[in-house]
């Protein structure tokens, strides 16, 4: 099973959409391992998006990711990191497909409410860098087969 890490980012906490988003994830059949609101430091927020240092947005993305909680979500299934991506849609929200949580709830490119890993790779990076490793839960939900099909 692969794992992806989700944030709900500072407009989703704001716009009260938390719920929302988070059934999103549940309801498509991926499993929550990790789970808690934090209100992200510069550093974290500097690592987090490190690979855009150098673009044009990333002061102003800093600002946004530090300026209030954020939840951070890890997720189990499979093929995580690209059903994830497909639920999330296309990052600025007006091409967005509606279906898509972008498409369905945001309109700028900024303030897209979700984050979702891009790769495998990035997603362990990612989950360590948000969680501790005693903050991940194992567990096997009674529906499991039901779910995946196997
Ligand atoms: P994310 O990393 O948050 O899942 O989003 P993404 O892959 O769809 O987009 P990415 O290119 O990685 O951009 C990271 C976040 O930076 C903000 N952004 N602002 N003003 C702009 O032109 C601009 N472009 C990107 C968005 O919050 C985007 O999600
Ligand atoms: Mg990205």
């Amino acid at each position: 099973m692969e794992r992806t890490l989700v944030l709900l980012k500072p407009d989703a906490v704001h716009r009260r959409l938390v719920g929302d988003l988070i059934t999103r994830f549940e309801r498509k059949g991926l499993k929550l391992i990790g789970l808690k609101l934090v209100h992200a430091d510069k550093a974290l927020a500097e690592k987090h998006y490190a690979v855009h240092a150098a673009r044009p947005f990333f002061k102003d993305l800093l600002s946004f990711l530090t300026s209030s909680p954020t939840v951070a979500i890890a997720l189990e299934g499979r093929e995580a990191v690209t059903v994830v991506r497909n639920l999330v849609g296309a990052t600025d929200g007006t091409k967005a497909p509606p279906g898509t949580i972008r498409g369905d709830y945001a309109i700028s490119i900024q303030n897209n409410l979700v984050h979702g890993s891009d790769s495998p790779e990035n997603a362990a990076n990612e989950i360590a860098l948000w969680f501790r490793p005693e903050e991940l839960v194992s567990w096997g939900p009674v529906d499991g087969p039901w779910v995946t099909g196997s």
